[in-house]
């Protein structure tokens, strides 16, 4: 049994979808099902018996203890955060809150449930954190990649509640043993990714004809990763990394914000053709984000060389993939956008209660 946390935002979903049908343990998903969070995502499982849904907070330290109790988990996937930049720009505390202080309640509970195992299943324990490349901060054009040695220099206040939280899952190794395991990854795109990120904004307004806005020059360089080569990163890790240790996780394909955005509206053009004008005549350079990270790019020879992962897709497969998806499924984009998924929650879980 594995708990999962988080599971019903982008890559939690992702998560929960590809381990059921790749090795079928069962999982717990607690979620808070904040505006990012959509069990809707989750709807191919059907009434499948191997996943459970709670809706919860990871703050609430005597929910976390009953479910410790209840599921015995031997391992933990830490998801649940809240993770858009600029909203932590706009109203930091909730990032304090989830991503800080819920992470050291998720390891206190922990913690205390480990120490109730008998050997063999303490030593065998995982809590496995998902954690953002941002934590080391910007790069010049020349720097080298992160590595998993690189000081840690946050820049947002995301960045920097990701930084913390960290910062406590290795204390809790150093000081406790408890079978830690932390892993950096660069930008996920994919299905199910909430229309207020990067590659999903662009082309929910592409589609409606809405402008495109590019922060800044459009310069700014990221590493993008296929959510599904994450997922089974994450999977390779949970099962075969060391301990104590942070692995880094990436595509390897660095590129510029302006180029995705030319390359979704170049895809689009394809694939579903503007009566009037270009998609690309949709961009528009709006002003900057504060404090705007200049470059990303990370160096994952530590995973594949000791655990024999290699991303499956290219920037250009996935991107593919990705815009086909958003094409399918319109109305899901039209509910997170709109809220209706929110009542369809409150209908199907009202009765239910939390389990
Ligand atoms: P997301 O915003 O899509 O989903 C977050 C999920 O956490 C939502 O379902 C939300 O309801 C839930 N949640 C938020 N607060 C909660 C709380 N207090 N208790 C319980 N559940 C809560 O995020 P994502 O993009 O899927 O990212 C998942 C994790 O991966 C995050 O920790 C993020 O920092 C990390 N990460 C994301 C990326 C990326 O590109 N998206 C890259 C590297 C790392
Ligand atoms: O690097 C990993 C991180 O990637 C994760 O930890 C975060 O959870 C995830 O949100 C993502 O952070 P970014 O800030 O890099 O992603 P975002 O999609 O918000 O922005 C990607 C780039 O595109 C960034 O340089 C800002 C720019 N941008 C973004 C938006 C939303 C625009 O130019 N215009 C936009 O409208």
């Amino acid at each position: 049994m594995l708990l999962v946390t988080g599971g019903a935002g982008f890559i939690g979903s992702n998560f929960i979808l590809s381990t059921l049908a790749a090795t079928g343990e069962p999982i717990v998903n607690l979620d808070k099902l904040t505006y990012a969070g959509n069990v809707r995502n989750l709807d191919a499982l059907g009434a499948d018996p191997r996943h459970f849904f709670v809706k919860g907070d990871i703050c609430d330290r005597a929910l976390l203890r009953d479910l410790f109790a209840r599921h015995r988990p031997r391992a933990i996937v830490h998801f649940a955060a809240e993770s858009h930049v600029d909203r932590s720009i706009h109203a930091p505390g909730e990032f304090v809150q989830t991503n800080v202080v819920g992470t050291f309640s998720l390891l206190e509970e922990a913690r205390a449930f480990r120490e109730s195992l008998p050997d063999a299943e303490k030593g065998a324990f995982r809590f496995l954190h998902v954690s953002t490349d941002e934590v080391y901060g910007s790069l010049g054009e020349r720097d080298p990649a992160f590595t998993e040695a690189t000081a840690y220099a946050p820049n947002s206040p995301y960045a920097a509640s990701k930084a913390g939280a960290d910062h406590l899952v290795r204390a809790y190794w150093h000081t406790y043993r408890l079978p830690v395991i932390t892993t950096n990854c660069s930008n996920n795109y994919g299905p199910y990714q909430f229309p207020e990120k990067l590659i999903p904004l662009m082309i929910h307004h592409a589609l409606a004809g809405k402008p495109l806005p590019v922060y800044g020059d459009g310069q700014n360089v990221r590493d993008w990763l296929y959510v599904l080569d994450h997922c089974a990163a994450l999977r390779a890790v949970l099962e075969r990394g060391r301990p104590g240790e942070t692995y880094n996780i990436g595509g390897d394909c660095e590129t510029r914000n302006l180029d995705v955005v030319q390359g979704i509206c170049a895809l689009l053009e394809e694939m579903r053709p503007r009566g009037t004008g270009r998609y690309a005549d949709l961009i528009q350079f709006v002003a900057d984000r504060p404090g705007h990270d200049r470059r990303y790019a990370i160096d994952c020879a530590k995973l594949s060389g000791e655990l024999g992962w290699a991303a499956r897709e290219t920037f250009d497969s996935g991107l593919k993939k990705t815009v086909l998806w958003y094409l399918a499924n319109e109305q899901w984009v039209a509910d997170v956008t709109s809220g209706a998924y929110r009542t369809w929650v409150d209908v199907n879980y009202a009765k239910r209660g939390a389990a």
